[in-house]
């Protein structure tokens, strides 16, 4: 795994990517070749949420079958989860309701203009570690973009997924550092910490962080 130190987010969108490392998530979905569900959330959030119930309006991108979506319902506002996939939003949605919850097919590298700056959480399990890696400044574009100033993205990234998967296929890891050069031009660090509770395999290969979205982000030149 490459890691991506030195990023400039300042650079133009990536849009030249590698094709084998293009990932058909519909195709996934109508195999039934979804090993990341797990049928419940993600247990280092159910953690924090214990303790810190997260309010307002909140973004899950790359949401699948929406079990965060709906943890998330229980103390927040409005939850939306976004998913590139069909069946993903279908599926999602054919659970009930726990609260002010919703789902819409929307690539996150495309968002609506009328995201921009209206969430006050995002909230990031499984998405980051999911695309292509070349696209992780457009990731960070992406969430800071459509977080109010000073809004909390809650994150557990994937370390080191031990992918058993073909080269050039997700789960693809990251490290601290690669996080740091990622997202400090947007974000500033409020926590970081290994989660307590953890699916089956996962533990000590996830590392929670809660960064906040500076009030200015950088202009795209
Ligand atoms: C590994 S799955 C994880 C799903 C869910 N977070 C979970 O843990 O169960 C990654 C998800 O991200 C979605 N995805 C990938 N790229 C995306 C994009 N650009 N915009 C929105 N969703 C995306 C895929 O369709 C897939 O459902």
């Amino acid at each position: 795994m490459e890691h991506r130190r030195g990023v400039h987010l300042d650079a133009p969108p990536t849009n030249q990517l590698t094709p084998q490392m293009e990932t058909n998530w519909e195709e996934k979905y109508q195999r039934n070749e979804t090993p990341w569900n797990k049928g419940n959330p993600c247990p280092g959030l159910v953690e924090f949420l214990q303790n810190n119930p997260v309010t307002g309006r909140v973004l899950v991108p790359g949401c699948g079958f929406g079990h965060d979506v709906r943890a998330l319902a229980l103390t927040a506002d409005q939850v939306l989860g976004i998913d590139l996939a069909p069946s993903a939003i279908h599926a999602a949605k054919s659970f009930p309701p726990e609260g002010g919850e919703d789902y819409s097919c929307l690539d996150l590298f495309a968002l609506p203009l009328d995201f921009c700056g209206s969430f006050a959480w995002v909230w990031e399990h499984t998405c980051f570690c999911a695309i292509n890696p070349q696209r992780r400044p457009d990731y960070v574009r992406a969430v800071a973009s459509a977080l109010q100033p000073n809004g909390y993205l809650l994150a557990i990234f994937y370390l080191n997924p031990d992918n058993d998967q073909p080269e050039g296929e997700p789960p693809f890891g990251t490290s601290p550092d690669e996080l740091h050069q990622l997202f400090g031009s947007h974000f500033q660090l409020i926590r970081s910490w290994t989660p307590i509770a953890n699916y089956p395999g996962r533990e000590g290969r996830e590392l929670m962080q809660l960064l906040q979205r500076k009030p200015e982000l950088p202009s795209i030149s």
